[in-house]
């Protein structure tokens, strides 16, 4: 018996630092971003034939990016805007209208890559150069890269 409620003690010494550390905004979106990396490279590397185009690889690749998408825009609260090595720009908080209608473009466009579900190479890359021209537009307006 004693040893089991010492246990109960112990594991909530342990949970509770966990719990305090659950990612805030900046780690979830950098999460999120990396995530749009990798299906952004899975895709590319089918488009330009480095793997063989498979109709279900392309679906996950534009339903990866099209989750980011939908949640990518709560994600910049008022004081997320430093620290966490953050490359956010300041224009998402000083032009928050552009940089809502940037992501709603990508949700809207990753939205018609899944509805158009290219079954062809062909197909595929024209999507895919659609969903991808967000990446540089976005970038460029809204993240300055620190490297
Ligand atoms: C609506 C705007 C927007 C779109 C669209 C967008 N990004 Fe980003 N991206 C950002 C912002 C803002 C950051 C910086 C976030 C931060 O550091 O807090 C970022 C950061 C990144 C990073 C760096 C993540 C890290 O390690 O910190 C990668 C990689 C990335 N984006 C890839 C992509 C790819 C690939 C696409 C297209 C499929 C894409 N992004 C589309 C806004 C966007």
């Amino acid at each position: 018996m004693l040893s089991k409620s010492l246990l109960a003690i112990a594991l909530l010494a342990v949970a509770l630092p966990v719990a305090a550390q659950a990612p805030g905004p900046i780690e979830q979106r950098k999460a999120m971003m990396k995530q749009n990396g990798k299906d952004a490279k899975a895709g590319g590397d089918m488009a330009k034939g480095a793997v063989p185009f498979d109709a279900g690889k392309a679906k996950m690749v534009f339903s990866g990016m099209h989750d980011v998408a939908m949640k990518y825009g709560t994600l910049f609260p008022a004081n997320s805007k430093t620290g966490g090595e953050t490359e956010a720009a300041p224009a998402i908080w000083t032009k928050p209208a552009e940089f809502q209608a940037a992501v709603s473009k990508f949700q809207k466009d990753t939205m018609a890559a899944l509805a158009a579900n290219p079954q062809t190479l062909e197909a595929f890359r024209v999507q895919f150069g659609a969903v991808t021209a967000n990446c540089k537009s976005c970038h460029e307006a809204f993240r300055i890269k620190k490297d």
